[in-house]
């Protein structure tokens, strides 16, 4: 067993992230690999409105388009647990009352579903009085449209008053938080949301378990990234410090016989309140490492030595993490909204 948080949703312990989707993998090969993560016990998917309108001629829904039209050829939606977000597609930016109800028709129509399992607020908007995003997504559940809330990407105190306003307006209360987290991106989630998650006990799903493919160790400089589409986001990883997390992980890796991603997601489960890490992959092949990586469990040395190496990142590459991470982290630096 294995829940988000507080809620009845009892996951596999890995999350296939969805901005691939339409992004770096065509409809066929997103269908695919959503096929083949199920077919291995997988269970939740992760997805957003807004994925992926940063690719030029998209507009944004391609993510939940296609992962829509693989539900449609399917017979076990119920089996499956099915994560979106509002406020980054460009038609409905922000959290206002009106564009959350507007996003979450959009998502629902998109994806072709009738209800959403954990909609999450994809990032604070402090544009809008909190009290009103609040009884919005509380409306969504009270109608049915949404069955559990998250919060992505928001700070300590924003997460406080969401939780103080449920209380009070009498709605459901989050269940579940998506900070960024990773090996190579510890301090903003670990001094940041942790502890309020584990004092209010809620779920922790990690999103780019993997620093947007820097921990599966197939670069070893920043001239490897050139090309790649994550380019700009693992280019300020190849730190020494960075570096010396990828030797550990290739170390710990060969010594098990796993890859370095495997070995990522294991530390990242091996974090007493994380639910599950988000990862995606754009092929089949990747996938496998993925999977590995939610049935590995490491040893306690191991997770030592990971702790150690990626403790000597220091806070200032984790602070460059986090300033990107309030602003559109599944999308490319330039696109911040
Ligand atoms: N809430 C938010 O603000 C937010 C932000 C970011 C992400 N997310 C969620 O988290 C999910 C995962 O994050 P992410 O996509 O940024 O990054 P990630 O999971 O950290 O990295 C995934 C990427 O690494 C590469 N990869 C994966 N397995 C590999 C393997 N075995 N060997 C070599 N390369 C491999 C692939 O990219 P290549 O194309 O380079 O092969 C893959 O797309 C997203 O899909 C999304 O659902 C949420």
């Amino acid at each position: 067993m294995n829940f988000v948080g507080a809620s009845d949703l009892d996951i596999f312990p890995l999350v296939l992230g969805g901005n691939t989707f339409g992004w770096t993998s065509g409809e066929e090969e997103s269908h695919e690999v959503l096929s083949a993560f199920v077919a291995e016990g997988g269970t939740m998917i992760d997805t957003a409105d807004g994925y992926s309108h940063w690719v030029p001629g998209h507009t944004g829904g391609e993510s939940e388009l296609i992962l829509g039209s693989w539900l449609a050829g399917r017979d076990d939606r119920d089996d499956l647990v099915i994560a979106t977000k509002a406020g980054s597609h460009p038609e409905h930016r922000g959290l206002s009352a009106r564009a959350v109800k507007a996003a979450a028709e959009a998502s629902l129509a998109r994806l072709g579903i009738d209800t959403i399992d954990l909609y999450y607020a994809h990032r604070d908007d402090p544009a809008v009085p909190l009290e009103e995003t609040v009884r919005a997504f509380g409306d969504l559940v009270q109608s049915g449209k949404v069955r559990y809330i998250g919060l992505s990407n928001f700070s300590p105190e924003r997460v406080r008053e969401w939780l103080r306003l449920s209380a009070e307006l009498g709605v459901p209360r989050p269940v579940a938080l998506q900070p960024h987290y990773n090996l190579v991106a510890r301090s903003p989630y670990e001094d940041g949301v942790a502890p309020l998650a584990r004092s209010e006990g809620l779920g922790v799903l990690p999103h780019s378990a993997l620093a947007s493919g820097f921990l599966s160790g197939k670069y070893r400089s920043a001239a490897d990234a050139v090309g790649a589409e994550r380019a700009a986001r693992v280019s300020r990883f190849f730190s020494p410090a960075g570096l010396a997390v990828l030797d550990e992980l290739h170390r710990i890796g060969s010594r098990l016989g796993e890859e370095p991603a495997s070995v990522a997601l294991a530390w990242l489960r091996s974090r007493g309140e994380v639910t599950a890490p988000i990862a995606s992959a754009r092929t089949v092949v990747q996938l496998t490492s993925l999977l590995a990586g939610a049935r590995l469990e490491l040893n306690r040395e191991d997770v030592r030595a990971l702790n150690e190496a990626s403790a000597k990142l220091g806070r200032t590459q984790s602070a460059g993490a986090q300033s990107t991470d309030t602003q559109a982290e599944d999308a490319p630096p330039e696109d911040a909204p």
